[in-house]
């Protein structure tokens, strides 16, 4: 029985350790706006990972509103959403693997 237990924990601390897929949480937030190499309601993932780093694509996402006039736009009308560190960090990682494309 113990053993079992043991065998259950493990496994479901692998499911969890997995990273998330940052596809599916674009798609799950931000495909209503933006597009990966198109331009949309807002700019193409291409164009933000051209001139952006990790910590300030990460910072528009917790808080556009707190950004938008650093990043050169007169006002803001994206979405904030609540969102957990590893999803933030999905949605940035997959933002900047379209650097170049
Ligand atoms: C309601 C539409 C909308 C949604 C939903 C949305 N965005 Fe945006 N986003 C915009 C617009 C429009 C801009 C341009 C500036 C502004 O209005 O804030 C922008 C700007 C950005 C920028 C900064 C662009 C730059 O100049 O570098 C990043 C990064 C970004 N969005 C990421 C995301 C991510 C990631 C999601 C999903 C979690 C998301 N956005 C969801 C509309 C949206």
């Amino acid at each position: 029985m113990k053993k079992e237990i043991l065998i259950a924990l493990s496994i479901a601390s692998i499911l969890s350790a997995k990273d998330l897929d940052g596809k599916q949480v674009f798609e799950t937030y931000c495909w209503g706006c933006h597009h990966q190499t198109a331009v949309a309601f807002g700019p193409p993932f291409n164009e933000i990972a051209s001139k952006r780093t990790k910590d300030e694509i990460e910072a528009y996402i917790i808080e556009p509103k707190a950004m938008y006039k650093a990043f050169g736009y007169k006002r803001t009308v994206m979405t904030q959403f609540k969102l957990n560190n590893k999803e933030i960090d999905a949605l940035s990682k997959y933002i900047l693997s379209y650097k170049g494309k």
